[in-house]
């Protein structure tokens, strides 16, 4: 495919769902995908399907900024450089705010939120060295809105895409792109982050009932990377045909 053949990808949170079915679907086009996640087994795997010689995989926990680091160092060491990053890996431990789930709404913040965060900032100088880079960050329809129940979790999506925003107006100068993809229910592993009783059970039966499959997310990802170096798709909203919110 044209402008994606070639391309080095590092995508983090790419051991399941949304990161792994885009990992096959830039490898098919030709790119080199660099894999982190913190379950390796899932990674050599998927190298194993995608064949190693469009694969590398790292144990990657995003919430510690040195892998993050030693992550995108990896890729640009491995591959020669890197073109794309895709900030993916997040959790969705959706509750009410009156259940106290404190540890959970840490656990948000520091993956879904210092995760990407780190991710820019690893692959920043990189990105100005080379005068090119682009930064895919996910968020999702929760970053647009909020509803009873995921209030911690749509504040983590909000700030993915104020921070991608801001990210966007500050790097024209080194010609790096920056694009925001804010998905609806995909049928992945996600609701099973959800683990509050009487939550999850719902969360479980919304997704059956809804969620559409994850090639639905690389078809958005090969779009934002396959156009021209002077386009910047800069955000891609989209949700099943049948959901309402
Ligand atoms: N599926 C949806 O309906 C939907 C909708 C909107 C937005 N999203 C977003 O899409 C992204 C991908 O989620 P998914 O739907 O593909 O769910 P998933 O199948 O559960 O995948 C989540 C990925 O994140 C990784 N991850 C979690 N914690 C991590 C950590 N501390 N360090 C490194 N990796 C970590 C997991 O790998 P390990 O456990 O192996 O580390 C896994 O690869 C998330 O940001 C999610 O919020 C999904």
């Amino acid at each position: 495919m044209e402008n994606v053949s070639g391309k080095i990808v590092a995508i983090t949170g790419a051991s399941s769902g949304l990161g792994a079915e885009t990992a096959r679907q830039l490898v098919a086009a030709g790119a080199k995908v660099v894999l982190g996640a913190r379950r390796l087994d899932r990674l050599q795997a998927l190298a194993d399907e995608l064949g190693a010689a469009n694969v590398a995989v790292f144990a990657l926990d995003v919430t510690d900024r040195d892998q993050v680091r030693a992550f995108i160092d990896f890729a640009v060491t491995t591959f020669g450089r890197v073109d794309v990053v895709i900030n993916n890996a997040g959790i969705m431990p959706l509750a009410p705010l009156d259940m106290a789930r404190l540890d959970e709404w840490d656990q948000a913040i520091d993956v879904n939120i210092k995760g990407v965060l780190w991710g820019i900032a690893a692959a920043l100088p990189h990105f100005q060295a080379q005068k090119s880079g682009h930064f895919i960050n996910v968020s999702s329809v929760a970053g647009h809105t909020v509803r009873q129940g995921n209030a911690v979790y749509a504040a983590t999506k909000h700030a993915v895409r104020v921070i991608s925003e801001g990210l966007r107006q500050e790097v024209k100068a080194y010609n790096i792109r920056t694009t925001i993809i804010s998905p609806g229910a995909v049928d992945t592993e996600l609701p099973a982050s959800v683990k509050a009783p009487g939550v999850a059970e719902g969360i479980a039966g919304f997704y059956e009932k809804l969620a559409i499959p994850a090639s639905s997310f690389g078809r958005c990802v090969l779009f934002a990377i396959s156009q021209p170096a002077d386009m910047d798709v800069n955000e891609i909203l989209y949700r099943p045909t049948a959901q309402e919110g």
